[in-house]
């Protein structure tokens, strides 16, 4: 399975940083067996989009309605119309600030598949859970209600422990590989072989300096990167991480 590294920007940079950001990452050595994703505010997708071929274009977020009267909404046939490939969904602070609920998850990721992209489909438990002993049974059942109606095909699975995500604090390779076996029987469950070609990629505190040991592992498929994605050559390194071994 070729490497997915996912950038994910948040509500940070301006202009400046994301022609900035694409011209390091032309200068860089390109990375061989990995897709690498960049993911910024939308405003700035269009300043990307014709700026590098070596980075695909992705967003963070879609509206759940198809189209119409839903002011200051953007949905996902924009997006592709845009030239995005990826649009991430469901991720914690998404669900934490604004609510959202696995139902309007899957929702708009068949929306995304539809529209022609991959959905990025962010799960993942609380502190609370994992010292309850109750993580797998939360991210099993959010990965279900999440993924209902939607394909195997277009899709990719993004586990981010809601306590590693901004916090510094990364799974252990252990923790994370042992989330991540759990998480690649359920898609084998719910979709049978195709099950299996799913990418499953780790979020949380992912930076050069704890990559490889994450991507070592079996079902590591990727990474989804915030913080240390806002810098061309840390995001780049972290890309090389995962291309050991994939060419
Ligand atoms: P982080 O964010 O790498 O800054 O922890 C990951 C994410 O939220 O996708």
């Amino acid at each position: 399975m070729v490497g997915l590294v996912i950038a994910n920007w948040k509500m940070h940079g301006s202009r400046a940083a994301a022609t900035d950001f694409v011209d390091q990452w032309g200068s860089l050595p390109s990375v061989e067996g990995v897709e690498a994703v960049l993911c910024p505010p939308y405003p700035y997708l269009a300043l990307i989009v014709g700026a590098t071929t070596d980075l695909m274009l992705g967003a963070q977020n879609c509206a759940e309605p198809a189209e119409g009267a839903y002011t200051g909404e953007v949905s996902a046939k924009m997006l592709a119309d845009m030239g995005c490939r990826y649009v991430i969904v469901g991720h914690s602070e998404r669900r934490s600030f604004y609510g959202e609920t696995d139902a309007q998850v899957a929702t708009k990721a068949q929306r995304i598949v539809s529209a022609g992209m991959t959905a990025v489909v962010c799960i993942g438990e609380a502190l609370a859970d994992r010292e309850a002993g109750a993580h797998e049974a939360v991210v099993s059942t959010q990965l279900q209600c999440s993924l209902q109606g939607v394909s195997a095909e277009g899709l990719v699975v993004a586990y981010e422990p809601v306590w590693a995500i901004g916090t510094g604090q990364t799974a252990t390779p252990q923790q994370a590989e042992g989330m991540h076996a759990v998480i690649r029987t359920r898609l084998c469950e719910q979709y049978g072989e195709a099950g299996g070609g799913i990418p499953i990629i780790y979020g949380g505190s992912v930076k050069p300096g704890n990559a490889a040991e994450l991507f070592c592992c079996n079902n590591i498929d990727g990474a989804l990167v915030g913080g240390a994605s806002l810098d061309a050559k840390s995001f780049w390194q972290i890309a090389s991480a995962s291309s050991v071994g994939r060419t």
